[in-house]
């Protein structure tokens, strides 16, 4: 069982997909993981993350293990835990550059496809999540799903993430991070617009068990004969 989830940022991606991956008791990967796990590598090993070529060489070296329970993901590179340091300011800020490397992407996207043989031949399955997954690194999965959500809707989840409230400063001051990532993401990989054969699933209106429940619809309808 191989599910594929695409979103933009805020739309639950995340935390539903593991959430969907319990449930279903397979393995999760997060592929957004792992171009944060490169930025840290670059950052901390003193690789100029605007030369390409250095930073697609680190993508290839790169020592990378992620553990893939949905309940506690981790990753690790070079033995050292990264699971915190991959979230921080600098790391989120500095990770488009990586991510629009158009000579790190076929790298990491093979590096994804050989992830998720190895931990669905260990858990009988998995729920890949990302922004070129239903398209681009596992075209042929057994479910393709695009979760969405209203702007407003992904603004106000980010900003209980980031700053814990939801009031109008603190929503106003997540918009900008949100929609110039957005941005810079859809450079490489469209991620809004589901492509033939992916589902939708809108979750402005849901709460978080409701869009577990929604996805779980999806997979359930595509996998029974
Ligand atoms: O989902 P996230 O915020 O952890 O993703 C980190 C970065 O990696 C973000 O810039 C989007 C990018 N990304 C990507 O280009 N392709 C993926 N499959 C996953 C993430």
């Amino acid at each position: 069982m191989i599910v594929a989830i695409d979103g933009p940022s805020g739309s639950g991606k995340s935390s539903v997909s593991r959430a969907v991956a319990t449930a279903l008791g397979v393995g999760f990967l997060d592929t957004g993981a792992m171009y944060r796990a490169l930025t840290w590598w670059c950052l901390d090993s003193g690789i100029d993350l605007d030369d390409r070529d250095a930073v697609a060489q680190a993508a290839t070296r790169m020592p990378l293990e992620q553990g893939y329970d949905p309940d506690a993901p981790t990753v690790a590179v070079a033995g050292r835990d990264i699971t915190a340091e991959i979230r921080t300011t600098e790391v989120s800020t500095r990770v488009s550059a990586v991510a629009t490397n158009v000579l790190v992407r076929p790298v990491l996207q093979q590096r994804q496809r050989e992830a998720m043989a190895a931990i669905a031949a260990e858990t009988g399955g998995v729920v890949a999540e990302g922004r070129d997954i239903t398209t681009v690194v596992a075209p042929d999965a057994d479910v393709r799903i695009l979760l969405t959500a209203s702007e407003e809707a992904r603004l106000r989840r980010r900003s209980a993430e980031l700053h814990g409230t939801t009031d109008d400063a603190a929503v106003e001051a997540t918009r900008d991070q949100i929609v110039r990532r957005d941005r810079e993401d859809s450079t490489v990989s469209q991620f809004t617009v589901a492509a033939d054969g992916v589902v939708t699933v809108d979750t402005s209106d849901l709460d978080f068990d409701g869009s577990v429940a929604a996805v779980l619809a999806v997979v359930r309808r595509a996998t029974t004969p």
